[in-house]
């Protein structure tokens, strides 16, 4: 009997001390999951990545967050994208020099004062959202995102947060790009392809194919031409577009104060990337009043008489209308 009860009692005891082991193991596990989702979330802070259902944590993480977007496209938006996969492999900041906050590296300063705004080339008033659009669609040869898309937001918030307290229709010196003067003659692609030998291949490679990063998702160098470069569609492919950009940023680490390139070799090196190939992209619709198109750009009709040839290469008499 007495026997019994010891037992009994001997159960009960090794029953409370396991349910109290029990407990302390579970506290102790408990505060290592929560103290590991935290350096989880902590992680996910640092590269500012939200889910898409989640809402923002504050204005200024949603910012954050767009900057990410903007100086690592290829990995959320890319073609092997964590989020999507609408875009070629380019990031934004690869010519949006600095996340678009370079002087004269098309800048976004004067983003946010002038959008939404009248362009030519769609023949439509085009908010921040839609011109972003248009470099997916066009620089970044992609298909762009829904005008609800969270990303979208993001890199719109991001770019205007550049261009706050930039009064209304003012652009800021630096916005965008600077203007080269014209030549007086033919930009000339066989001297600039002796430009883009010296002064280019090696970085942006041999074949204009540029160089991946260690990660195989970015560019360390961008490529200049071919199969995962803009398309027809884009700025840089008009020549005064790409000779302003290459005079005042590159070979990499050049200012707009301390250029390298002569005026003519930006030209010339504009006209020998741009006569490769490159992907196309239906343009019909662009430019719907002809009046209005560029110099520069190299698809008819024109209200003009010059051929595509004279409109690409110049030389350009009269002043560019933007
Ligand atoms: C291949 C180069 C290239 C890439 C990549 C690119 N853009 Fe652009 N972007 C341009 C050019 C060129 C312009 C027109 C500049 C000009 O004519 O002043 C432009 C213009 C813009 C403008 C309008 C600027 C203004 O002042 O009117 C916005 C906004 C913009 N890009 C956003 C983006 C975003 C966001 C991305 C990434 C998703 C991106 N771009 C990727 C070349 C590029
Ligand atoms: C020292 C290496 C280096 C040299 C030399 C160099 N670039 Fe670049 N280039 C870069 C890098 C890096 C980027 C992307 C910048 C970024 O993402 O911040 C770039 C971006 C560009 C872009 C915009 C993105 C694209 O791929 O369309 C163009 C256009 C360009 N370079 C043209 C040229 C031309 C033309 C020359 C020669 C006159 C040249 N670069 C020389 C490193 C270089």
């Amino acid at each position: 009997m007495r026997r019994q009860q010891r037992d009994n009692f001997k159960r009960m005891y090794t029953l409370i001390l396991m349910t109290i082991g029990c407990s302390g193991l579970a506290i102790i596990i408990f505060t290592l999951v929560i103290f590991y989702s935290a350096m989880d979330a902590n992680r996910r802070l640092t590269i500012a990545y939200q889910p898409v259902s989640n809402k923002p944590a504050s204005e200024e993480a949603f910012i954050k967050y767009g900057e990410e977007l903007v100086n690592h496209t290829s990995r959320y938006l890319g073609p092997n994208g964590e989020i999507k996969s609408v875009s070629n492999g380019m990031n934004c900041t690869n010519c949006h020099l600095d996340g678009g906050r370079k002087m004269f590296g098309i800048n976004y300063a004067g983003v946010a004062a002038n959008y939404p705004k009248y362009r030519n080339r769609s023949g439509t008033v085009v908010t921040i959202k839609e011109r972003i659009n248009e470099c997916f669609q066009r620089s970044l040869n992609g298909t762009g995102l829904d005008s609800n898309d969270y990303e979208l937001k993001a890199m719109a918030a991001y770019i205007i947060s550049i261009g706050k307290g930039v009064s209304r229709k003012t652009t800021p010196y630096g916005t965008g790009l600077k203007s080269l003067p014209f030549l007086s003659r033919l930009a000339n692609s066989e001297k600039g392809e002796n430009v883009y030998r010296d002064q280019c291949a090696q970085c942006h490679g041999s074949n204009g194919e540029g160089k991946r990063d260690g990660s195989g998702m970015e560019w360390k160098y961008p490529p200049l031409y071919g199969d995962h470069s803009y398309n027809i569609g884009a700025g840089l492919y008009r020549l005064s577009r790409f000779a302003s950009f290459v005079k005042y940023n590159m070979p990499y680490g050049v200012t707009y104060e301390n250029p390298v390139l002569t005026d003519e070799e930006a030209w010339d090196v504009a006209a020998f990337i741009n006569s490769m190939p490159r992907p196309s992209k239906d343009i019909s619709n662009d430019w719907p009043d002809i009046s209005k198109k560029p110099i520069d750009y190299p698809f008819g009709p024109y209200a003009d008489n010059l051929t595509d040839e004279q409109h690409k290469f110049g030389p350009w008499l009269i002043s560019l209308s933007y």
